[in-house]
């Protein structure tokens, strides 16, 4: 074999890249989609699913993505272009380099805009702006605070110049620095908010609606949802992961590695479930709410209880972190390619990305108040940048990653990557050969409309 080549970043502790990529994975899609999905979907059938794809979908593909970056050692054009070098395949492959890389970076530009509402909702909530005293004065709260382009543009501004002067930083001064103490921190709040909500009056409510599972609730709807937010949650076929595992030292164990990350991604999201649904339920409001759960209904539900403005407060700095830790993810792609191939040093490549994603945020931003009705057939921008990733990129690049790994490359590549055992290999290869490239194709066929379930 060929001489491999030095890793360009290596993380400084032993727990930097689970730290860093349980950041990025844990984010919004755990505290904001997951319960409100969850709440649409009809609770446990809905949590039983999403379990199941995470297991048979979500870490599979999350293995290849770790296994490209630490084999092909770079950002994702560069690593998954060596790695097919190395089996002698068409470097036609890096294809899904790029696509990786774009998807981090569209994600980014609408994340950014969720992110504001979380910043503004903090300062609403500090400066005593969250009080209403019905789910429609809530719903008026949250429509002013998009309204005002410059509002709104504020808030997500802020969240992009952070995010870039982190990335910015570097890999280790920048993200697992700040990684290291945003996680913990942010568990520790969601630990709080959990001890409060058992006492809320709700607790065995929520977790009847959580765990108790009726086979009649199971739509076919959730079904897919649940899988598309496998992808989703974990930060897969966006770059991100990849990138991260670039940076993973030779002897850390890749499947030990993605284990922890998926689990802890999958506690956080229950815990949020534990956090937000008594809450709501102790106050006799609708679990369904939708993407307005957290931003309407809950600060509702605890304007109404004792310490609810503390509450508040501490939720939605919990909140912010696990956006950031995300969100810095997401670029890191794009900063790390810019930075290893085109020579550009890591603050200039920051900052001109970040100008780049500044315009195309602001238009993101923008579908809530001025370009509310700039729509195609019938989506804003806002809503073609969430279609686009989670319902094509993710899957077609996941997919991408998965068949090429399983049926491109020389077996040996990932068999010593990955260094699990026989059969652990076997089941391994099985999935990413045939289950995973499953479960996606249904995404694809529901995105189509070619056939309902
Ligand atoms: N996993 C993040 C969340 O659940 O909020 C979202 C995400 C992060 C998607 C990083 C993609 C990515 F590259
Ligand atoms: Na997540």
């Amino acid at each position: 074999m060929t001489t491999r080549k030095k890793p360009n970043n290596l993380w400084v502790s032993r727990w930097g890249f689970i730290l860093a990529a349980t950041g990025s994975a844990v984010g919004l899609g755990n505290i904001w989609k997951f319960p409100y999905m969850t709440g649409e979907y009809g609770g446990g059938a809905f949590v039983l699913v999403y379990l199941v794809c995470i297991l048979a979908i979500g870490i599979p593909i999350m293995m290849v993505e770790i296994g490209y970056g630490r084999r092909g050692r770079g950002s994702p054009i560069d690593a998954i272009r060596r790695v097919v070098k190395e089996s002698g395949r068409s470097s036609g492959w890096s294809v899904l380099g790029w696509m990786a890389m774009l998807c981090g970076f569209m994600i980014l530009s609408f994340y950014v805009v969720v992110a504001g509402w979380s910043v503004s909702y903090l300062w609403k909530a500090i400066s005593g702006g969250l009080n209403a005293d019905s789910v429609d004065g809530m719903a008026a709260i949250f429509g002013a605070n998009n309204a005002s382009p410059l509002n709104l543009g504020f808030w997500s501004t802020l969240v992009t110049v952070t995010t870039m002067l982190i990335v910015g930083k570097g890999v280790q001064d920048g993200i697992e620095r700040n990684v290291r103490w945003m996680m913990p921190g942010m568990v520790i709040m969601l630990a709080i908010m959990i001890v409060y909500a058992m006492f809320s009056g709700g607790f065995g409510q929520a977790l009847d609606f959580l765990f108790g599972f009726e086979l009649g609730k199971l739509s076919s709807a959730g079904l897919l949802a649940a899988m598309g937010h496998a992808f989703f949650t974990l930060s897969l076929a966006s770059g991100a992961i990849l990138t991260y595992g670039s940076y993973l030292p030779d002897e850390s164990s890749i499947a030990r590695t993605t284990f922890t990350v998926a689990i802890c991604d999958t506690l956080v999201a229950l815990m949020a479930g534990l956090a937000i649904f008594p809450v709501i339920f102790a106050n006799g409001m609708d679990p369904a709410s939708g993407p307005g759960l957290i931003f309407m209904s809950l600060p509702l539900a605890f304007q109404q209880m004792p310490f609810g403005t503390l509450l508040e407060i501490i939720f939605f700095v919990m909140l912010t972190m696990a956006a950031l830790t995300s969100a810095i993810s997401m670029i890191e792609a794009t900063v790390a390619w810019l930075n290893e191939s085109k020579g550009i040093s890591r603050t200039k490549a920051a900052w001109g990305t970040g100008i780049v994603l500044w315009i195309v945020s602001t238009l993101a931003m923008l579908s809530f108040n001025v370009g509310a009705d700039w729509t195609l057939a019938g989506k804003t921008f806002f809503d073609w940048l969430d279609y686009l990733t989670s319902r094509w990129m993710m899957p077609l690049g996941g997919l991408g990653m998965a068949l090429l790994a399983g049926f491109v490359l020389r077996n040996e590549v990932f068999k010593a990557e990955l260094g699990l055992n026989n059969t652990h290999y076997a089941l391994w290869l099985f999935m990413i050969r045939y289950v995973s490239p499953l479960g996606i194709v249904l995404i694809f066929i529901d995105a189509l409309g070619i056939m309902t379930l």
